[in-house]
């Protein structure tokens, strides 16, 4: 059988709670809808949320793991048809897609409009392989990601759009000791991530090797941030860092039972600079020691500083709050309706 998403209290809280106010916010006050691209899974749960504020959808479905099948894949074709969804689906992993610019159909992968919403909303890791059609299995996550923003930037400088758009990436909260010590040496990191990880590893130090399961979310942290903000110089993207948020995953199966899937969930607005500008802008300032969100008691949402953060202010967390206190300048100019 195929294996298809299944949610579960924690993801629903964080879609409810953390998303679906800021895209309806954005919605209801500058006009923004939503062309999204991402992974919607066969139940379409977060686009059915947001559905009305969604023009399109270009989503992505890999054959099944077990027989390499096309269940799922058939399975959100058919929902999103009968759901009224106009889009597309691709056949394939998003890195596989978007890389190589054809899916296990045989469709062609081009961007034609300017997408204002990505949910890359992974199960696994931030460096997990993909099985891919000719090469066998590869890490092109990063790539991907690159090659999307890069197709962004060509479709807007050509066809024009919105200047905003939202990025929201989620992995798992786990990744080989080895690989995020390389991820993060010095020579690849900038200024604030090299701080924050000398501050980090000072206090809760990566191991030497094995796996790093839910303990080191820094430095997963550290990574995304020097990841994104080095992939938005050359189109010239600002951005506005949302605090990480962690919660707990559907469990997963595994032939020892059910373990634990710690996630990782960020949430990014972004926006083409002016053509003058020197370098893009990144806020809020100092946001590698902002505290994390976690899902407290009661589907709520609670702040859970983490290693090298510090304190949370007295306000609960919210978006729509967190971009009232920091996105002045990354609004500035958009036209408000209210
Ligand atoms: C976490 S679920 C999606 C949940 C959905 N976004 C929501 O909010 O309920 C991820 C879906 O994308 C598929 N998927 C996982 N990794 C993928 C990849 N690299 N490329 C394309 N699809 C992927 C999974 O099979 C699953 O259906």
């Amino acid at each position: 059988m195929a294996r298809t998403f299944t949610d579960n209290p924690d993801k629903s809280t964080v879609r409810a709670l953390w998303n679906t106010p800021l895209l309806r916010h954005l919605n209801s006050q500058y006009g923004i809808r939503y062309r999204y691209l991402g992974l919607p899974g066969t139940d379409l749960i977060d686009v059915n949320l947001w559905k009305d504020m969604i023009d399109e959808v270009i989503a992505f479905e890999p054959p099944d793991a077990d027989d390499g099948g096309k269940r799922a894949y058939n399975a959100l074709t058919y929902n999103m048809r009968k759901a009224g969804i106009p889009g597309h689906v691709y056949c394939g992993s998003f890195e596989e897609v978007v890389l190589l610019r054809t899916d296990f159909e045989g469709q062609g992968y081009t961007q034609e409009k300017v997408v204002t919403l990505y949910n890359l909303d992974f199960c696994n890791e931030i460096c997990s392989q993909v099985q891919t059609q000719e090469h066998g299995k590869r890490v092109w996550r990063f790539d991907a990601i690159r090659q999307v923003l890069r197709d962004q930037s060509e479709c807007f400088r050509s066809v024009g759009g919105p200047r905003h758009f939202i990025l929201m990436i989620t992995v798992r909260n786990q990744i080989g000791a080895r690989k995020i010590r390389d991820y993060l040496s010095p020579s690849r990191l900038q200024g604030d991530a090299r701080a924050f990880y000398r501050k980090c590893s000072a206090i809760n130090s990566l191991p030497e090797s094995g796996a790093v399961i839910g303990t080191h979310s820094w430095a997963l942290k550290a990574l995304l941030h020097n990841m994104l903000c080095s992939y938005f110089g050359n189109p010239n993207l600002s951005a506005l860092f949302f605090p990480q948020v962690l919660y707990q995953g559907t469990k997963v199966r595994t032939s020892a039972g059910f373990i634990d899937s710690p996630m990782l969930h960020w949430l990014v607005l972004c926006r083409f600079g002016e053509d003058t500008a020197p370098t893009p802008e990144f806020w809020p300032n100092e946001y590698l020691v902002k505290p994390s969100v976690m899902v407290g008691a009661n589907n709520s949402l609670v702040w859970g500083a983490q290693t090298g953060e510090d304190g949370p202010d007295n306000a609960a967390p919210d978006t729509v709050g967190w971009l009232s206190q920091h996105g002045a300048s990354i609004l500035n100019g958009i036209g408000r309706l209210n």
